[in-house]
């Protein structure tokens, strides 16, 4: 096996640049996000807000047997990690997210920052990375363009770094520059429709030193990865997504009714929306491949929530709000 990149240069990678500076002017920092694919905030979340959501997450593996009672750090107690779920699913049972936005310092934080009114779109990952002593043969392995699996929707994706995350924890790697590549993802190799590893140089890569009350935002077309944890605890961070409740908004709601041809929607704003759908419908539900339309029909239920982008009336991209 080659290792592509040695833990030196991992160390090494250089930073993300740190945009500080346009915090309280909303537009000048969309600009930013736009011309650098991503803004790197230090030190701006509450960090009573930042501890609490942790201690939700190590209380999470304290039930789950991988992390000793009492603890407050996410230290790994050495139990068999191989049947380690890919998603701790109390998490998003509990939608602890909603609590975190709405604290009214993280609230106002971001009202402050968009200078606009939040509105959270209901797409959030709770990353609970287990430490692994395997060298990774190519630390960039997940990259990926957060856009590839949610075409239309216009937000910008928050990730915000639950605890100290250093060179030998991983986290989150950006490739600097690429958000204007276009799409990289491979439309001929399905059912993932991974990024090539050839597509992305080495040197773009950045990292930094993040910790808790950090903040990167980035845009839907930067490809990013989580690089391997080789720590003695699990690598918390959670990811949610936000837009301006000034500009345009997706489809979010109740399903009303499921036509062989379209989808009818009681969405946020009250209005009653149809949505046509047809075979160029992106929709992976919740099976992570995307779904001919006759598989799709089978799981849309009148009474579910969706989310949804739309053109015209038409339904390009489905998903459950999770
Ligand atoms: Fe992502």
């Amino acid at each position: 096996m080659t290792i592509a990149v040695t833990p030196q240069e991992l160390r090494d990678m250089k930073p993300l640049k740190v945009s500080n500076d346009l915090i309280g002017d909303g537009p000048a920092l969309m600009v930013r996000i736009e011309r650098d694919g991503y803004a790197f905030l230090q030190n701006v979340l509450d960090q009573g807000a930042v501890a609490r959501l942790r201690q939700v997450y190590v209380d999470a593996l304290i039930d789950m047997g991988v992390v000793d009672p009492g603890s407050t750090q996410p230290v790994w107690n050495g139990v068999d990690l191989s049947n380690f779920p890919k998603k701790v699913e109390p998490l998003h049972d509990a939608k602890v997210w909603e609590r975190f936005v709405a604290e009214p310092t993280v609230d106002a934080f971001f009202t402050r920052l968009l200078g606009a009114r939040p509105f959270w779109i209901p797409i959030v990952e709770y990353r609970v990375t287990p430490p692994t002593s395997e060298p990774w043969e190519d630390p960039f392995i997940q990259r990926h363009q957060d856009g590839f699996y949610n075409q239309g929707i216009t937000f910008t994706t928050c990730w915000i770094p639950l605890m100290e995350i250093d060179d030998v924890t991983g986290g989150l790697a950006m490739a600097e520059g690429m958000n204007h590549a276009g799409l990289l993802h491979n439309v001929d190799d399905p059912p993932q429709y991974e990024i090539p590893r050839e597509a992305i140089p080495l040197d773009v890569w950045r990292r930094s030193l993040y910790r808790p009350g950090d903040l990167v935002m980035f845009n839907t077309r930067i490809p990013h990865t989580g690089l391997p944890n080789h720590s003695d605890r699990f690598r918390l961070s959670m990811d949610v997504r936000v837009a301006s409740s000034e500009g345009e908004l997706p489809v979010l709601g109740e399903i009303l009714a499921v036509r062989p041809d379209a989808l009818v929607v009681k969405n946020h704003d009250g209005r009653e929306l149809t949505l046509r759908l047809d075979d160029e419908t992106y929709c992976r539900w919740t099976t992570g491949r995307r779904l001919p339309l006759a598989e799709m029909l089978t799981l849309l239920k009148p009474g579910e929530d969706i989310l949804a982008s739309a053109k015209e009336g038409h339904a390009v991209m489905l998903r459950p709000p999770r």
